[in-house]
Protein backbone atom coordinates (compact mmCIF):
# COMPACT_ATOMS: atom_id res chain seq x y z
CA UNK A 1 0.00 0.00 0.00
CA UNK A 2 1.73 2.91 -1.32
CA UNK A 3 -0.77 5.52 -0.10
CA UNK A 4 -2.79 5.65 2.72
CA UNK A 5 -4.91 8.65 1.45
CA UNK A 6 -8.74 8.06 1.89
CA UNK A 7 -7.79 4.35 3.76
CA UNK A 8 -9.32 3.41 6.76
CA UNK A 9 -7.46 2.63 9.36
CA UNK A 10 -7.79 0.89 12.74
CA UNK A 11 -5.10 1.36 15.57
CA UNK A 12 -5.04 -0.67 19.00
CA UNK A 13 -3.72 1.06 21.92
CA UNK A 14 -3.70 4.72 20.35
CA UNK A 15 -3.50 6.77 23.47
CA UNK A 16 0.06 7.45 23.68
CA UNK A 17 3.50 6.40 22.62
CA UNK A 18 3.90 4.62 19.17
CA UNK A 19 0.29 4.35 18.53
CA UNK A 20 -0.11 7.68 18.88
CA UNK A 21 2.74 8.61 16.56
CA UNK A 22 0.48 6.24 13.83
CA UNK A 23 -2.62 8.08 14.22
CA UNK A 24 -0.69 11.40 13.57
CA UNK A 25 1.33 10.42 10.98
CA UNK A 26 -1.46 8.44 9.28
CA UNK A 27 -4.46 11.75 9.95
CA UNK A 28 -2.29 13.74 8.25
CA UNK A 29 -2.15 11.94 5.33
CA UNK A 30 -5.72 11.71 4.54
CA UNK A 31 -6.21 8.06 6.27
CA UNK A 32 -9.35 7.79 8.61
CA UNK A 33 -8.67 5.90 11.63
CA UNK A 34 -10.48 4.14 14.89
CA UNK A 35 -8.32 4.08 17.75
CA UNK A 36 -9.04 2.28 20.97
CA UNK A 37 -7.43 2.57 24.52
CA UNK A 38 -8.14 1.83 28.02
CA UNK A 39 -6.89 5.10 28.85
CA UNK A 40 -9.94 7.67 27.41
CA UNK A 41 -7.93 11.06 28.33
CA UNK A 42 -5.04 9.81 26.43
CA UNK A 43 -6.96 8.79 23.24
CA UNK A 44 -8.88 12.01 23.49
CA UNK A 45 -5.65 14.11 23.41
CA UNK A 46 -4.27 11.78 20.66
CA UNK A 47 -7.75 13.00 18.51
CA UNK A 48 -6.86 16.67 19.37
CA UNK A 49 -3.11 16.67 17.70
CA UNK A 50 -4.44 14.54 14.82
CA UNK A 51 -7.06 17.01 14.67
CA UNK A 52 -4.54 19.36 14.15
CA UNK A 53 -3.26 18.37 10.90
CA UNK A 54 -5.93 15.95 9.38
CA UNK A 55 -7.12 16.99 6.01
CA UNK A 56 -10.94 17.85 6.75
CA UNK A 57 -13.45 15.64 5.92
CA UNK A 58 -10.52 12.88 7.86
CA UNK A 59 -12.90 10.85 9.80
CA UNK A 60 -11.26 9.88 13.37
CA UNK A 61 -13.29 7.56 16.05
CA UNK A 62 -12.36 7.08 19.65
CA UNK A 63 -13.24 3.69 20.90
CA UNK A 64 -12.99 2.83 24.82
CA UNK A 65 -11.62 -1.25 24.73
CA UNK A 66 -9.66 -3.25 26.52
CA UNK A 67 -8.42 -5.47 23.85
CA UNK A 68 -8.05 -8.32 26.02
CA UNK A 69 -11.74 -9.20 26.42
CA UNK A 70 -12.89 -10.43 23.36
CA UNK A 71 -16.29 -9.02 23.78
CA UNK A 72 -15.30 -5.78 24.05
CA UNK A 73 -13.12 -6.06 20.97
CA UNK A 74 -16.19 -7.31 19.02
CA UNK A 75 -18.01 -4.39 19.91
CA UNK A 76 -15.63 -2.18 19.04
CA UNK A 77 -15.45 -3.52 15.49
CA UNK A 78 -19.43 -3.24 14.88
CA UNK A 79 -18.64 0.89 16.59
CA UNK A 80 -16.25 1.02 13.49
CA UNK A 81 -18.83 -0.30 11.23
CA UNK A 82 -21.30 1.87 12.53
CA UNK A 83 -19.26 4.70 12.47
CA UNK A 84 -16.79 4.77 9.56
CA UNK A 85 -19.85 3.14 7.53
CA UNK A 86 -18.29 0.89 6.33
CA UNK A 87 -17.84 -3.04 5.60
CA UNK A 88 -13.77 -3.27 5.11
CA UNK A 89 -11.10 -1.56 6.82
CA UNK A 90 -7.36 -1.36 5.05
CA UNK A 91 -4.93 -1.61 7.61
CA UNK A 92 -5.01 -2.99 11.49
CA UNK A 93 -2.16 -1.78 14.07
CA UNK A 94 -2.02 -4.45 16.53
CA UNK A 95 -0.07 -1.84 18.69
CA UNK A 96 -1.48 -2.21 22.28
CA UNK A 97 0.63 -3.70 24.81
CA UNK A 98 2.04 -3.42 28.67
CA UNK A 99 5.11 -4.54 30.30
CA UNK A 100 5.19 -6.76 33.63
CA UNK A 101 4.99 -10.61 34.48
CA UNK A 102 8.70 -10.66 34.89
CA UNK A 103 9.27 -13.67 36.95
CA UNK A 104 7.12 -16.51 35.83
CA UNK A 105 9.32 -17.95 39.49
CA UNK A 106 8.25 -15.02 41.62
CA UNK A 107 5.47 -13.08 40.60
CA UNK A 108 1.86 -13.56 40.71
CA UNK A 109 -0.10 -15.35 38.72
CA UNK A 110 -2.62 -12.69 37.68
CA UNK A 111 -0.26 -9.98 36.66
CA UNK A 112 1.49 -12.76 34.38
CA UNK A 113 -1.77 -13.74 32.96
CA UNK A 114 -2.76 -10.20 32.68
CA UNK A 115 0.29 -9.26 30.41
CA UNK A 116 -0.06 -12.36 28.78
CA UNK A 117 -3.94 -11.29 27.58
CA UNK A 118 -3.39 -7.85 26.59
CA UNK A 119 0.24 -8.90 24.30
CA UNK A 120 -0.87 -12.22 23.12
CA UNK A 121 -4.77 -12.12 22.93
CA UNK A 122 -5.18 -8.58 21.96
CA UNK A 123 -3.68 -9.29 18.68
CA UNK A 124 -5.22 -12.86 18.53
CA UNK A 125 -8.83 -10.89 19.08
CA UNK A 126 -8.80 -8.38 16.99
CA UNK A 127 -7.42 -9.93 14.16
CA UNK A 128 -10.28 -12.32 14.50
CA UNK A 129 -12.52 -9.53 14.82
CA UNK A 130 -11.36 -7.92 12.19
CA UNK A 131 -10.60 -10.38 9.54
CA UNK A 132 -13.92 -10.05 7.69
CA UNK A 133 -13.27 -6.19 6.83
CA UNK A 134 -9.88 -6.84 5.83
CA UNK A 135 -10.63 -9.70 3.59
CA UNK A 136 -13.44 -7.13 2.37
CA UNK A 137 -10.84 -4.45 1.71
CA UNK A 138 -9.64 -4.59 -1.85
CA UNK A 139 -5.85 -3.87 -0.18
CA UNK A 140 -5.32 -4.94 3.48
CA UNK A 141 -2.76 -4.83 5.59
CA UNK A 142 -2.27 -6.45 9.43
CA UNK A 143 0.58 -4.68 10.81
CA UNK A 144 1.25 -6.60 14.68
CA UNK A 145 3.62 -5.20 17.46
CA UNK A 146 5.94 -7.76 18.55
CA UNK A 147 9.19 -6.32 19.88
CA UNK A 148 13.00 -7.62 19.97
CA UNK A 149 11.33 -9.57 22.87
CA UNK A 150 9.92 -11.88 20.34
CA UNK A 151 13.11 -13.30 18.67
CA UNK A 152 15.57 -12.39 22.78
CA UNK A 153 13.55 -13.41 25.44
CA UNK A 154 14.70 -10.81 28.46
CA UNK A 155 15.98 -7.50 28.84
CA UNK A 156 19.42 -8.93 29.65
CA UNK A 157 20.49 -11.92 31.60
CA UNK A 158 19.83 -10.61 34.86
CA UNK A 159 16.46 -8.92 34.05
CA UNK A 160 13.44 -11.36 33.80
CA UNK A 161 10.77 -10.49 31.18
CA UNK A 162 8.53 -13.83 30.93
CA UNK A 163 5.23 -12.80 30.02
CA UNK A 164 5.94 -10.13 27.68
CA UNK A 165 8.70 -12.49 26.04
CA UNK A 166 6.47 -15.07 25.42
CA UNK A 167 3.27 -13.02 24.51
CA UNK A 168 5.32 -11.49 21.79
CA UNK A 169 7.33 -14.67 20.26
CA UNK A 170 3.28 -15.71 19.93
CA UNK A 171 2.58 -12.47 17.99
CA UNK A 172 5.82 -13.48 15.96
CA UNK A 173 4.94 -17.00 15.44
CA UNK A 174 1.15 -15.94 14.61
CA UNK A 175 2.45 -13.02 12.13
CA UNK A 176 4.81 -15.65 10.34
CA UNK A 177 2.15 -18.42 9.67
CA UNK A 178 -0.43 -16.17 8.82
CA UNK A 179 2.06 -14.33 5.94
CA UNK A 180 2.05 -17.48 4.24
CA UNK A 181 -1.66 -18.18 5.16
CA UNK A 182 -2.84 -14.36 3.39
CA UNK A 183 -0.51 -15.36 0.38
CA UNK A 184 -2.19 -18.77 -0.42
CA UNK A 185 -5.79 -17.83 0.53
CA UNK A 186 -6.55 -13.76 0.51
CA UNK A 187 -3.24 -12.77 -1.43
CA UNK A 188 -5.04 -9.08 -0.99
CA UNK A 189 -4.12 -8.62 2.79
CA UNK A 190 -0.55 -8.34 3.68
CA UNK A 191 0.96 -8.70 7.35
CA UNK A 192 3.79 -7.27 9.03
CA UNK A 193 5.53 -8.25 12.44
CA UNK A 194 7.22 -5.12 13.87
CA UNK A 195 10.15 -5.67 16.21
CA UNK A 196 10.80 -1.98 18.27
CA UNK A 197 14.11 -2.02 20.10
CA UNK A 198 14.29 0.85 22.83
CA UNK A 199 11.59 3.47 22.02
CA UNK A 200 10.96 6.74 24.62
CA UNK A 201 7.41 5.85 25.23
CA UNK A 202 5.41 5.96 28.60
CA UNK A 203 4.78 2.09 28.34
CA UNK A 204 6.34 1.62 32.19
CA UNK A 205 4.55 4.22 34.03
CA UNK A 206 0.73 2.80 31.93
CA UNK A 207 2.26 -0.67 32.84
CA UNK A 208 1.65 0.49 36.19
CA UNK A 209 -1.14 2.50 35.86
CA UNK A 210 -2.74 -0.77 33.69
CA UNK A 211 -1.23 -3.38 36.65
CA UNK A 212 -2.72 -1.31 39.41
CA UNK A 213 0.41 -1.21 40.65
CA UNK A 214 2.34 1.44 42.43
CA UNK A 215 4.83 3.68 40.88
CA UNK A 216 8.12 4.29 42.51
CA UNK A 217 7.28 6.81 45.07
CA UNK A 218 4.75 4.88 46.42
CA UNK A 219 6.21 1.70 46.85
CA UNK A 220 6.13 0.18 49.83
CA UNK A 221 9.55 -1.13 51.82
CA UNK A 222 7.91 -4.58 51.84
CA UNK A 223 7.48 -4.12 48.04
CA UNK A 224 11.46 -2.77 47.97
CA UNK A 225 12.19 -5.89 49.68
CA UNK A 226 12.84 -7.64 45.97
CA UNK A 227 14.23 -4.75 44.59
CA UNK A 228 17.41 -4.77 47.25
CA UNK A 229 17.70 -8.53 46.24
CA UNK A 230 17.68 -7.93 43.29
CA UNK A 231 20.71 -5.17 43.47
CA UNK A 232 22.12 -7.67 46.12
CA UNK A 233 22.45 -10.50 43.59
CA UNK A 234 24.28 -8.20 41.16
CA UNK A 235 26.62 -7.78 43.72
CA UNK A 236 24.99 -4.36 45.01
CA UNK A 237 25.54 -4.24 48.72
CA UNK A 238 21.95 -2.37 49.70
CA UNK A 239 22.23 -2.31 53.68
CA UNK A 240 23.14 1.67 53.24
CA UNK A 241 20.77 2.32 50.80
CA UNK A 242 17.61 3.88 52.29
CA UNK A 243 14.07 3.05 50.83
CA UNK A 244 13.92 6.45 49.44
CA UNK A 245 17.07 6.20 47.36
CA UNK A 246 15.91 2.85 45.78
CA UNK A 247 12.96 4.68 45.14
CA UNK A 248 14.17 7.46 43.30
CA UNK A 249 16.57 5.13 41.61
CA UNK A 250 13.62 3.02 39.94
CA UNK A 251 12.26 6.04 39.26
CA UNK A 252 15.47 7.74 37.18
CA UNK A 253 15.17 4.68 35.48
CA UNK A 254 12.05 4.99 34.18
CA UNK A 255 12.47 8.85 33.42
CA UNK A 256 15.40 7.47 31.24
CA UNK A 257 13.63 4.90 29.64
CA UNK A 258 11.15 7.55 28.50
CA UNK A 259 13.68 10.21 28.06
CA UNK A 260 16.83 8.96 26.70
CA UNK A 261 15.64 6.50 23.83
CA UNK A 262 17.25 6.32 20.34
CA UNK A 263 13.58 6.88 18.98
CA UNK A 264 10.75 8.19 20.07
CA UNK A 265 7.20 7.25 19.65
CA UNK A 266 6.62 9.36 16.16
CA UNK A 267 9.78 8.22 14.59
CA UNK A 268 8.95 4.80 15.16
CA UNK A 269 5.66 5.37 13.95
CA UNK A 270 7.63 6.79 11.07
CA UNK A 271 9.22 3.67 10.17
CA UNK A 272 6.55 1.19 10.78
CA UNK A 273 4.70 3.22 8.12
CA UNK A 274 7.64 3.08 5.34
CA UNK A 275 8.30 -0.75 6.48
CA UNK A 276 4.16 -1.19 5.17
CA UNK A 277 5.00 1.51 2.04
CA UNK A 278 7.69 -0.88 1.07
CA UNK A 279 5.54 -4.48 1.65
CA UNK A 280 8.70 -5.18 4.40
CA UNK A 281 6.98 -8.26 6.13
CA UNK A 282 9.58 -7.59 9.16
CA UNK A 283 9.78 -4.47 10.71
CA UNK A 284 12.83 -3.79 12.33
CA UNK A 285 12.89 -0.25 14.35
CA UNK A 286 15.95 1.23 15.62
CA UNK A 287 19.57 0.64 14.93
CA UNK A 288 19.64 -1.98 18.71
CA UNK A 289 16.97 -3.80 17.44
CA UNK A 290 18.65 -4.44 13.70
CA UNK A 291 22.09 -5.58 16.13
CA UNK A 292 20.32 -7.62 18.54
CA UNK A 293 18.74 -9.39 15.30
CA UNK A 294 22.31 -9.88 13.80
CA UNK A 295 23.74 -11.07 17.06
CA UNK A 296 20.83 -13.53 18.25
CA UNK A 297 21.45 -15.34 14.72
CA UNK A 298 25.08 -15.30 14.51
CA UNK A 299 25.16 -16.97 17.98
CA UNK A 300 21.59 -18.07 19.48
CA UNK A 301 23.53 -20.36 21.80
CA UNK A 302 25.20 -17.46 23.65
CA UNK A 303 22.01 -15.09 23.31
CA UNK A 304 21.18 -14.95 27.53
CA UNK A 305 24.79 -14.95 28.65
CA UNK A 306 26.09 -12.15 30.42
CA UNK A 307 29.20 -11.59 27.79
CA UNK A 308 25.85 -11.54 25.13
CA UNK A 309 25.07 -8.35 26.63
CA UNK A 310 28.12 -6.84 27.14
CA UNK A 311 29.51 -7.72 23.42
CA UNK A 312 25.96 -5.92 22.75
CA UNK A 313 26.51 -2.99 24.20
CA UNK A 314 30.10 -2.56 22.74
CA UNK A 315 28.65 -3.11 19.31
CA UNK A 316 26.05 -0.26 19.98
CA UNK A 317 28.87 1.88 21.52
CA UNK A 318 30.19 1.88 17.62
CA UNK A 319 27.13 3.13 16.10
N1 LIG B 1 8.60 1.32 23.98
C1 LIG B 1 9.40 0.34 23.64
O1 LIG B 1 10.63 0.38 23.88
C2 LIG B 1 8.85 -0.87 22.90
C3 LIG B 1 9.77 -1.82 22.44
C4 LIG B 1 9.30 -2.94 21.78
C5 LIG B 1 7.93 -3.11 21.58
N2 LIG B 1 7.06 -2.17 22.05
C6 LIG B 1 5.64 -2.41 21.81
O2 LIG B 1 5.07 -1.31 21.14
C7 LIG B 1 3.67 -1.25 21.42
C8 LIG B 1 3.32 0.17 21.81
O3 LIG B 1 3.98 0.47 23.03
P1 LIG B 1 4.46 1.93 23.46
O4 LIG B 1 5.89 1.82 23.81
O5 LIG B 1 4.01 2.94 22.48
O6 LIG B 1 3.69 2.07 24.86
P2 LIG B 1 2.58 3.08 25.37
O7 LIG B 1 2.27 2.65 26.76
O8 LIG B 1 2.97 4.47 25.13
O9 LIG B 1 1.35 2.73 24.39
C9 LIG B 1 0.58 1.57 24.54
C10 LIG B 1 -0.89 1.96 24.58
O10 LIG B 1 -1.64 0.75 24.69
C11 LIG B 1 -2.70 0.99 25.60
N3 LIG B 1 -3.18 -0.27 26.15
C12 LIG B 1 -2.58 -1.04 27.09
N4 LIG B 1 -3.35 -2.08 27.39
C13 LIG B 1 -4.47 -1.99 26.63
C14 LIG B 1 -5.63 -2.77 26.49
N5 LIG B 1 -5.83 -3.86 27.26
N6 LIG B 1 -6.56 -2.42 25.59
C15 LIG B 1 -6.38 -1.29 24.84
N7 LIG B 1 -5.30 -0.50 24.94
C16 LIG B 1 -4.36 -0.83 25.83
C17 LIG B 1 -2.08 1.91 26.65
O11 LIG B 1 -3.06 2.58 27.41
C18 LIG B 1 -1.24 2.83 25.80
O12 LIG B 1 -1.96 3.96 25.37
C19 LIG B 1 3.42 -2.28 22.52
O13 LIG B 1 2.89 -3.46 21.95
C20 LIG B 1 4.81 -2.54 23.08
O14 LIG B 1 4.93 -3.82 23.66
C21 LIG B 1 7.49 -1.05 22.70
Amino acid sequence: MKDFKGRIAVITGAGTGIGRGLAGHLTSMGCHVAICDVMTESMVETRRICEETAPAGTVITTHECDVADESQVIDFCEAVKDQHQTNHINLLFNNAGIGGGASFVLGERAEWERTFGIDWFGVYYCTRAFMLLLLNSSEGHIINTSSVNGFWACMGPAVTHTAYSTAKFAVKGFSESLLVDLRMNAPHVNVSVVMPGHIGTSIIANTHKILDTNLPADMTSEELVTRREWLEKQEIPTEDISDDDIRDLIQQNMDDFTNNAPLSGEEAAGIILDGVRNKQWRILVGDDAHRLDQMVRENPENAYDTSFLDNFQIELGKE
